[in-house]
């Protein structure tokens, strides 16, 4: 092997050109994410898929034990499990029937969780001019979910029973990468966890074996770029008000 040369000047400028470049795509990545709940029909390519989710299975895990299974629905496949959770979401009866396996949100709601939740959720239907109280226009809205806000790709994630705190904790890693890979090349996403109310319905739709537990679903696809929805842009803490610096 030959031994490198020693780095010139226009070397450490370049370096620190490219270095900038990379912190800016990698940032850009991330903070132009934001959750999409209007997709267009455009299919994404199945390699596009694919490379997301190798690149997502770059994520940590503990022991690298990866604790996720995807499924990706698409075509008749989607359409099949929508229209099952739609029947049971749409009929008072059989929802009451469904719930979540796990508690995602808190039992009893405080501050400041409870403003921040209220004002991006008043945020969202202010947009879509669904008015306070409008129950059935905020059930419509929240169907939505179920067609994967129409993006042509469906994802539903499972975890194995037997894994523990940890690995949902790795998982969220997994999942937040994939949405950073698809903001990486043009693609839109929406987390949704609404799916897990309807969990013994994917289970059966899509033939999961008993050993498995559903963690959430998610949209990907191209954002409609004139849909009100998606110009929601939520707000964030700012750093002092979540950090502590401790330094003697
Ligand atoms: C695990 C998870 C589950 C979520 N579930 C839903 C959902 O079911 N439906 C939905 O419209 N948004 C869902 N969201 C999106 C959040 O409302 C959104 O991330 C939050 O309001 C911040 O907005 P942003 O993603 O645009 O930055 C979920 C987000 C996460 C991380």
């Amino acid at each position: 092997m030959t031994k490198p040369s020693m780095p010139t000047p226009a070397d450490a400028a370049a370096t620190t050109a490219t270095q900038r470049a990379a912190t800016a795509a990698v940032d850009a990545a991330i903070t132009s994410r934001r959750s999409i709940r209007r997709f267009l029909p455009t299919p994404v390519p199945p390699a596009a898929i694919e490379a997301i989710l190798q690149v997502a299975a770059r994520a940590p895990s503990g022991t690298n034990t990866q604790p996720w299974q995807v499924h990706v629905l698409s075509g008749a496949a989607k359409r099949r499990l929508s229209e099952r959770i739609l029947v049971a979401y749409d009929d008072p009866v059989l929802a009451a029937r469904h719930s979540e396996e796990y508690a995602y949100y808190p039992r009893e709601w405080t501050s400041p969780y409870i403003d921040r939740r209220r004002k991006v959720g008043w945020d969202l239907y202010g947009l879509l001019g669904i008015a306070k109280g409008d129950k059935a226009a905020m059930h419509a809205q929240h169907g939505r979910n179920y067609l994967f806000f129409d993006a042509p790709v469906g994802l539903i994630f499972t975890i194995d029973r037997i894994l523990e705190q940890g690995s949902w904790l790795d998982y969220g890693m997994f999942l937040q990468n994939i949405m950073v890979a698809a903001r990486a090349r043009g693609l839109d996403t929406c987390p949704q966890a609404a799916f897990t109310s309807f969990h013994r319905i994917i289970e059966e739709v899509l033939d999961l074996p008993a050993g498995q537990q559903v963690v959430c679903g998610m949209s990907l696809g191209w954002a409609d770029p004139a849909a009100v929805e998606n110009t929601l842009v939520t707000e964030r803490a700012p750093v002092a008000e979540f950090t502590q610096w401790h330094q003697r």
